[in-house]
This record gives structure tokens, C-alpha cells and sequence, in this order.
């Protein structure tokens, strides 16, 4: 493989540590198609025959055919997909296969593929982002009217609606899904033409093989582009970000569906018994979208330390990039699919979540913002009116609406009886008419405008 002045093979350890084949072989589709561009380009360049592109052009098809019918024997003496491809190429087609590497070097060739092949992931994570947002603005546009307790510090603080609560997470998404696309158009220079790290002598078109590979152009310095691995920190870190969004959403469906809360069930298909407590229903799906993250954000650690410190250009650290990106990947699509499906069979609890939504005072902002618009009263002093309101109904182990009239003037005067109006919960939603707040009539809103921006 390196020529003469070789005299052993490789230890079998060497071979062990140095193999890459046993995972990059995922690269299979992106190495023939950039060697595809690459010959066609250097062919059109005369710097290879047309006789020699033909030959190796229906060479790489025919490794296409065997590898998708899982013919390829791969082989780890040939270390990556890279030598893999062009062995069995050159034992095919003999000499034209050995001109496919001229003026192109393993390094410019791993990062295009690896570079194309999380381009086409990153595709794919805004698609699934997008279908999941789908999911979830059907599910609020059903409960734009369901009242269930919003919480701070996992207090009851003040009713929201669940259609509302579900629309928070439709907006995580859409930030999800801008990094994605961000992290796409940045990369979308192609660093095939670098060859080991200066360039080359021969006469070669990078702006021809970059378009034909789907790029934007060609990365524009020679040591960068087989330097560079941002593009897999960029999909690892909105990844990450991506996967702490949706264990947030899987932990709250794992409080939820607890009996304590009762708000959902989580749809069966999804749950596991118990082998020992015969009442058991175990969320493990929401489990594990939310366990799972931990890998997400290991893999973005692990490879920002592999790079940390990587003098330029290409060192072998630099093969450590594929397999945490790949189980990223995967694990981030997985994650991202059973969210979904789980969502489209969840079941509601409405009056539990309404219930809910009452128990621990939750209308004493309402008592206080009453005082404030009917009696004039500042906000502070209203707030601390409310507050001793509630200390009342404490006492008396009651809500704040079952109080008697003159239990809450004792508290103060100023309190009359269309204080009752605004104290029962669908009336708190209905108040929240600032822009981006509960109310219904807010909420309906938000979602048409979100189709539109989203969907
Ligand atoms: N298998 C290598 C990788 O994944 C390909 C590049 C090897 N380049 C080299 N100069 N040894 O990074």
C-alpha cells in the first residue's frame, strides 16, 4: 500500500487501533460519489483519458450494486472505505483505477465525505424537527382550551393552558431547527482539491467538483480544509442543544403521567409493565428520549477534547470524529421520531389537569391584579394583600375562591363581591391577553402564525 520503502506489514495491534473500516464503512455513498466528481473532473481537465473515467466510472457503479446488495467483502487490512473502494476498484478494472487518486489525497477525500455525509444529516434532523413540530401544533390546537397549572420552581404558580405549554416547545424547535440550517450553510464549502494539505500541481477544477457534490464552492484555504471538523462540532452541539429540548418534554411527560399528576397516559405501545408490581405502566420511552441526551453531549465533548490542542493539518486524532457523531445521529433521529409518535397517541386528562390547575393559590395574582385595576391599590401593597389572603384560606383549608366575602374584606376592605368573578381559572387564562401570553384567543393566534413560519 505505501509503496517501497516498507519492509514489514503492520503489527496486528497496529491494525486493531488504525482500522477505521469497521465504522466509516457508513461513508460508502459519499466516497463513490466523491470519487465520481473527482474523476469526471480531472477527465475534463485532460488529466486522465476518457477511456480511464469510463472504466472507472462504471467501476464505482458496480461497487455501489454490491455493496447495497451487502456483496462488498470489506476488509480491515485496507484499513477505511477510502482504500476499500479503490482496492476493489483497481482489482476490477486494473490501471484506471490506480489514476483515480491523482491529484487527491485520503485527507481532502475523508473530510468531503464526512463533510457530505453530515450535510445530508443535518438535512435530516430540520426535516424530523419540522414533523415534530407538526405533532405538536396539532396537539395544542386541540387544547387551546385545556387548563392545566403552569409551574415555576415545579410550584403551581398560574394557569396556562396545555395547548399554550405544548406551543412553548414548537418555538424550542423552530430555534432547533434555525441551527441546523445554520450549521448547513456553513458548511458548504467543499474541501476536496486540498489533497494532503497544500493543494496540487495538477490543473484541477474545485469549483466544478464542489457543485457537483452539492456544495456552495470550495473551501478557500488548503490546511483548513483538511483541518476541519467544525462541521461535525456544529451538528453535535445543536444536537445537544436539540436533545436537552427533548428530554425536558419526555421528563415532563414522565411527571405527568404519574398517577400524583394524572394529566396524560402515555400511549401503551410505548410503556412497559412491571415484572414484580402488576399496577406498574413505566413511561420507558419518555425515559429514554430523555436518557439518551447523555450521549448527545458526551459525543460534542469528545470530540471537541479529540481536536483541542491538534497542531494543522491532518492528524490521525482526526479519525476519533466518525463513530460519536454517528451514534449522535442516530441517536438524536431516534429520539426525535419516538417523541413524535409518542405524542400522536398520548391521551389527555382534562378535568385532572383543570383540577390541578387550581390547587396552591393559583389565582392570587389575579386577587392582586384585581386590587391594582379596580382599586387603584399599587402592586406591592396589592401583592401583599393577596398574600394574606391566602395565609386565611390556608387556615381554613379552603381555596381562595370558597372564602366567605367577608373573610376577605377582614383582609381588606377594598375586596367586593366581583372579586369572585375573576378568581376561577378559566377566567385567569382568558385574562393573559399580552402578546405571547394563555389566553385562548392568544394562543389560536400563535398557532396560525406558527404553521406559517414552520410548516
Ligand atoms: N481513515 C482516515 C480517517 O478517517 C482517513 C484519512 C487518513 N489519512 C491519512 N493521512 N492517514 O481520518
Amino acid at each position: 500500500m505505501w509503496g517501497g520503502h516498507f519492509q514489514e506489514g503492520p503489527a496486528p495491534l497496529m491494525e486493531a487501533i488504525n482500522a477505521s473500516i469497521p465504522f466509516d464503512r457508513r461513508l460508502w455513498r459519499e466516497d463513490l460519489e466523491g470519487s465520481a466528481a473527482h474523476a469526471r473532473m480531472l477527465a475534463a481537465r485532460g488529466v486522465i483519458a476518457k477511456s480511464d473515467l469510463d472504466a472507472i466510472l462504471a467501476g464505482l457503479e458496480r461497487i455501489a450494486r454490491k455493496i447495497e446488495a451487502g456483496e462488498f467483502e470489506f476488509t480491515t487490512a485496507l484499513e477505511d472505505i477510502h482504500l476499500n473502494v479503490e482496492a476493489r476498484l483497481t482489482e476490477d478494472i486494473g490501471e484506471p483505477g490506480r489514476r483515480l487518486h491523482t491529484a487527491r489525497s485520503r485527507n481532502d477525500q475523508v473530510a468531503t465525505d464526512f463533510k457530505l455525509w453530515t450535510r445530508r444529516a443535518m438535512a435530516r434532523a430540520d426535516a424530523l424537527l419540522k414533523e415534530l413540530q407538526r405533532v405538536l401544533l396539532d396537539l395544542a390546537d386541540r387544547n387551546v382550551d385545556t387548563v392545566m397549572p403552569g409551574f415555576t420552581h415545579l410550584q403551581a404558580a398560574q394557569p396556562v393552558t396545555f395547548g399554550h405549554h405544548m406551543m412553548a416547545y414548537v418555538e424550542m424547535l423552530g430555534r432547533d431547527r434555525s441551527r441546523f440550517l445554520e450549521a448547513l450553510a456553513r458548511a458548504g464549502d467543499c474541501p476536496l482539491g486540498a489533497g494532503a494539505l497544500a493543494g496540487t500541481s495538477y490543473p484541477i477544477d474545485r469549483e466544478v467538483t464542489a457543485r457537483e457534490l452539492g456544495f456552495a464552492r470550495p473551501m478557500a484555504n488548503s490546511i483548513d480544509a483538511v483541518s476541519d471538523r467544525d462541521f461535525a462540532l456544529d451538528y453535535l452541539s445543536a444536537a445537544a442543544i436539540g436533545a436537552v429540548h427533548l428530554s425536558r418534554l419526555a421528563e415532563e411527560l414522565v411527571l405527568w403521567s404519574t398517577p400524583q399528576f394524572g394529566f396524560v397516559r402515555m400511549p401503551e405501545a410505548f410503556t412497559s409493565g412491571s415484572s414484580i408490581m402488576p399496577q406498574k405502566r413505566n413511561p420507558d420511552a419518555a425515559e429514554l428520549v430523555r436518557g439518551k441526551s447523555g450521549r448527545v453531549l458526551g459525543h460534542l465533548q469528545a470530540l471537541l477534547v479529540v481536536l483541542k490542542g491538534l497542531p494543522l493539518a491532518y492528524s490521525k486524532d482526526m479519525q476519533e470524529d466518525k463513530e460519536g457523531l454517528f451514534d449522535a445521529v442516530d441517536s438524536y433521529e431516534l429520539v426525535l421520531r419516538a417523541t413524535a409518535a409518542m405524542l400522536e397517541g398520548i391521551t389527555l386528562y382534562p378535568e385532572r389537569m383543570r383540577a390541578a390547575a387550581g390547587v396552591g393559590y393559583t389565582n392570587a395574582t389575579d386577587l392582586a391584579d384585581w386590587l391594582v385595576r379596580e382599586g387603584g391599590v399599587p402592586f406591592r401593597d396589592a401583592h401583599g394583600i393577596a398574600a394574606r389572603c391566602v395565609k386565611v384560606a390556608e387556615e381554613r383549608g379552603c381555596a381562595l375562591e370558597e372564602l366567605p366575602l367577608d373573610a376577605l374584606q377582614a383582609v381588606d376592605p377594598r375586596i367586593d363581591q366581583r372579586i369572585f368573578a375573576v378568581l376561577g381559572v378559566e377566567n385567569s387564562v382568558a385574562s393573559r391577553t399580552s402578546e405571547g401570553g394563555t389566553a385562548p384567543l392568544r394562543v389560536r393566534e400563535a398557532i396560525v402564525a406558527a404553521r406559517v413560519r414552520f410548516l
